[in-house]
Order: C-alpha cells, then structure tokens, then sequence
C-alpha cells in the first residue's frame, strides 16, 4: 500500500527515523496546493470541527498561507502543550512511531500531494498531517491522551495486541466524533482534512454513530479504502483521557482475543446508538 515502508531509517535519516523538513525546497506550486486544500477545509469547517481543533489553528497561527516551516509551528506548539512535529521519510515501523509519541514528538510526511490526489491518497502527506493532526495536539487534554497513546502503543507490542489497539486509534485519532453542547463534531484528522467524508461523517444518514465504548471500538474492524461505516462519539476529550488512562489494557487485550470482532457497520446489544445508519452508501459501493 505504502510507498515509503523501510527496514531501517533510510540514507540520510537519523536513528529515528527523522529528517530535516527543508522547508526551503517546497516549490510555490507546492504552497499554492496547500493554500488550495487549507482555503477549502477551513471554509468548512466552522459548525462542524471540535472547538478544540478550531481553537488550535487560532493558536498555531495556521491561518498563514503555504505549508508550515516546522521550526516556526514548532515554537508555538512547544508553549502550547510541549510537543513538538518532525518529518520522516515515510511509513515508520510501530515501534518508531509509539517512541516519538511517548516523547510528544509527531511525525508527519514530508511531501504533498499532487492535483490529482485533491480528494484521496493512500500515503499521509503534509496536509493530512499537519491540517489534520497538529489542532488538536494543542489541547492539552487531547496532548495527554496522545502521549499515553503512544506509551500503550510500546506496551501493546509485548501483547501481540498491536491490531487491537491501532483500532482505538483508528476510530478516535483519525475518524472520531465528539458531542459537543450544539451538537456533533469532528476532531479526527482523516475526517478534518477530506473534504467530502467532512460533510459525510456528519450529515449523511449511511453511517452508524455510535457512543464510545472503548471495548467495544477494540472489537471493531474498520475500512481504510473509503468512508467509514461507523463513527464513535466520545462525549467529551476529558471522557476519552479518563477512561483509556484508568483501564489497565492488559487484562482488556486478554478478554479481546476471547470476543469476537465486530463486522463493520453491524450494530450489536449494549451499543448506545446515536444514528443507526442506512448503510446505503457502503451498499452502493458493493453494488458498483
Ligand atoms: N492504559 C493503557 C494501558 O494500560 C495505555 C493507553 C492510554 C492506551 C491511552 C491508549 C490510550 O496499556
Ligand atoms: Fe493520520
């Protein structure tokens, strides 16, 4: 799937993977499809991102045009919650990628996407990651709940329970929704930066949304060639930070190799159903 997937850190890589940005080597065509991409996410997003993730491009200053030189972005992320973006060449191994997230350390592509690719690539590019990612990480609560993503991550690789957790990843990280007092919103980076499942996570009536439930998303499979059959909802980041702190994941991984998965877009006893979708969409896909 990926193009980038090494070994080892590649020729000029150091031992963490990481790589300079070289901001400086960012073509104008290539600022000009950042501009592109951030002028139509950002006209969006007001009344359906998480204020957290609205507040964060305020405070990072990511209003101002061209891909972010990460020394500048950096700084305010560093006041803001400590953590800090890098660039690596491509895929990381887990290992690599749960170190740097238990040392606050995010690591983003180091390319954008291409005209063509405006609405879907498989690889994450700078917008995916920097656009969609680096809001949230200035939440403090959301920053914690990274961290310790990260330090669960080095812990589950003991367990050979890596595909388990990558789920709670999957459906609060990348796809997650967030009840907020006017209503639902969107904080995941896959949803925040595609333009259409920005709109489909929300208002279409195909998709399940589904309230939190941390086995539950565990026992979860999940698609990652189109939109997402079911969202979770978490009803505050407070919940989220609280509930995956104070659960001891050990026993957790124990019970899940005992459950069996969850087919995507099934809804099961004990779901607190918010939306129970048509799952019309997905059907139509098949169909095609
Ligand atoms: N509490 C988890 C464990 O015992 C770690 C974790 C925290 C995992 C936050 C995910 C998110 O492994
Ligand atoms: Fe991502």
């Amino acid at each position: 799937m990926a193009e980038h997937v090494f070994d080892r850190p590649p020729p000029g890589a150091a031992p963490d993977w990481t790589i300079p940005q070289g901001w400086g080597r960012f073509t104008q065509a290539e600022h000009d499809m950042w501009d592109r991409l951030f002028a139509r996410q950002s006209a969006m997003l007001p009344g359906r991102a998480a204020s957290a993730f609205l507040n964060g491009i305020e405070v990072l200053k990511l209003t101002k045009p061209g891909i972010p030189d990460y020394a500048e972005l950096n700084e305010r992320l560093m006041v803001a919650t400590g953590w800090q973006v890098v660039a690596v060449p491509g895929l990381v191994p887990d290992e690599v990628f749960f170190e740097h997230l238990a040392n606050r350390r995010f690591v983003a592509g180091n390319f954008i996407r291409r005209p063509d690719q405006l609405d879907y690539l498989q690889e994450p590019d700078v917008f995916h990651d920097v656009f969609g990612h680096v809001p949230m990480l200035a939440d403090p609560v959301f920053a914690d709940y990274m961290q310790a993503y990260g330090r669960g991550g080095l812990r589950s690789l003991g367990f050979g329970a890596l595909g388990k957790l990558a789920r709670l990843y999957w459906y609060t990280v990348e796809f997650g929704l967030i009840q907020e007092a006017e209503g639902l919103r969107i904080y995941g980076a896959g949803i925040v930066s595609s333009y259409g499942e920005s709109i489909f996570a929300l208002d279409d009536p195909s998709p399940n949304r589904i309230g939190f439930d941390l086995t539950r998303v565990m026992r979860t499979e999940y698609r990652i060639d189109d939109y997402q059959q079911n969202y979770f909802v978490i009803p505050s980041l407070d919940h989220l930070l609280k509930v995956t702190l104070e659960t001891d994941f050990a026993p957790l991984y124990g019970a899940l190799e005992r459950l069996s998965d969850i087919v995507i877009g099934d809804i099961v006893e004990g779901d607190g159903v918010i939306t129970r979708g048509t799952q019309d969409y997905a059907r139509s896909k098949i169909a095609a």
